[in-house]
């Protein structure tokens, strides 16, 4: 990935590892509510979103199997599932969620339905190339960059298929990016 690319997705895992410390300090592993629960399962879409990043970078070996599994997390977790942990108590205790998320639901669960669409998209990907991360897999040069006017345009349900894998996961950043954005309040 590209040095935007990869300034993108530091910034949308930076809060990984900062959530990670209060989880570990609670004694049991199940989620005590609800904000746990959603936080958490952001924090397993962040493992899996680093997971398929090493793969692309040449850190982790390409595993079909680990990436369509990690894919799969990230698809289990988006959606309407991910619009139904904002239903209720979206300003509770401990919660970063901003109170627009009920003013602005439908760009909510949009944004929410993407990141499902983005992930199935990977899935489908990894069942098509078993053995190696092929260089259809890679984003061509040329190709609408992260940021870019044509990424901003992309219809997901349209073009998601015939795009690079690659290029998908970076949309797909992008959509995490774009939602903490409007979504999650700043930590100060
Ligand atoms: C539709 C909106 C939306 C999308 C898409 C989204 N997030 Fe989030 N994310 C949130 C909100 C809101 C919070 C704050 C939740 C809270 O504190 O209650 C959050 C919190 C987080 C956290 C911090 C969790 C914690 O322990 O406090 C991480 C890490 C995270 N998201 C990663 C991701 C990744 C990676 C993606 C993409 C694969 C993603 N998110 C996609 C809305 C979104």
């Amino acid at each position: 990935m590209g040095p935007k690319a990869a300034m993108t997705f530091r910034l949308v895992l930076a809060g990984a590892a900062v959530a990670a410390i209060p989880a570990a300090a609670t004694p049991e592993s199940q989620p005590r509510d609800i904000v746990q629960q959603r936080q958490q399962d952001m924090k397993a879409m962040a493992n899996a979103a680093k997971t398929i990043d090493a793969m692309f970078k040449g850190s982790s070996p390409y595993d079909a199997k680990a990436f369509k599994a990690a894919a799969e997390t990230i698809g289990s977790h988006s959606g309407e599932k991910l619009s139904s942990q904002f239903d209720g108590s979206i300003a509770a205790s401990g919660s970063k969620a901003s109170v627009n998320i009920g003013a602005e639901r439908q760009k909510f669960d949009k944004l929410a339905a993407e990141l499902a669409v983005y992930a199935s998209a990977l899935a489908a990907a990894a069942e098509r190339n078993l053995h190696v991360l092929s260089p259809q897999m890679r984003m061509q040069a040329g190709e609408a960059m992260m940021g870019g006017p044509l990424a901003r345009k992309a219809q997901p349900d349209r073009d998601v298929r015939s795009m690079p894998a690659e290029h998908a996961f970076h949309l797909m950043l992008q959509t995490c990016t774009s939602c903490h954005a409007q979504f999650r309040v700043r930590p100060e």
